[in-house]
């Protein structure tokens, strides 16, 4: 007998776990502006200060959403969500195929959305919508993949596809991404405020 398996070209790719090194950036990049958004020290690029947040949780890798992330980024569907329920996503793509810094330049994309957009209103905009996601004060974890992918659009026939998803997801239309007021005076019980650097004016350790 003799059999034949066919395997659909699609441009995707096998799914690719970030390593150690870019986890920790990856959540340090968002610790660090959860922080400074957290303490009111945040500022556009107009000068704009940030509201303090009462309730800014410290965020921490989720490896179910690093594998689940990993394997969608590894279909290659050109800045698409996935849809996953229950859970909030971020996109990234580059024509670069440079993976070093990869997590970190993705995280500094969206969070510049709020240093040239401002605040616009603390809720989810077209604008700053990937901001307000790494903002959102109940987002707790996040989990990230990469893969490197073919046959994007014009400029991106090759590219790296970024894929961070959150939980609990944020961006509730209308809602704003965390309440604002003196820092840490709404923690939840058991997640008290942090005072060590990378994490300092947000609830609960890292
Ligand atoms: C990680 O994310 C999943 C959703 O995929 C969620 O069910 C789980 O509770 C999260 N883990 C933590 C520690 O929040």
């Amino acid at each position: 007998m003799k059999l034949i398996i066919l395997l659909a070209f699609c441009g995707a790719t096998s799914a690719t776990l970030f390593p150690s090194d870019q986890i920790a950036a990856i959540v340090n990049y968002h610790n660090s502006f959860r922080s400074q958004l957290a303490k009111g020290t945040y500022k556009a690029k107009d000068g704009t200060v940030f509201a303090a947040a009462t309730n800014m949780q410290t965020m921490q890798w989720n490896t179910t959403l690093g594998t689940s992330a990993s394997n969608y980024a590894a279909k290659c569907i050109f800045l698409t969500h996935s849809g996953t329920p229950g859970v909030g996503e971020n996109l990234y793509v580059t024509s670069s195929s440079v993976v070093t810094g990869l997590g970190a330049a993705a995280s500094k994309a969206w969070a510049d959305e709020f240093y040239n957009y401002g605040p616009q209103g603390y809720t989810f905009s077209s604008k700053t919508g990937h901001a307000t996601q790494m903002a959102w004060a109940t987002t707790k974890t996040v989990g990230c993949g990469y893969a490197l992918c073919k046959n994007g659009p014009s400029g991106f026939t090759s590219y790296t596809n970024v894929v961070c998803q959150y939980y609990r997801q944020g961006n509730y239309i209308g809602q704003k991404a965390y309440a604002q007021g003196t820092t840490c005076t709404k923690c939840p019980s058991g997640s008290p405020c942090q005072t060590s650097t990378a994490i300092s004016g947000l609830c609960g350790t890292a």
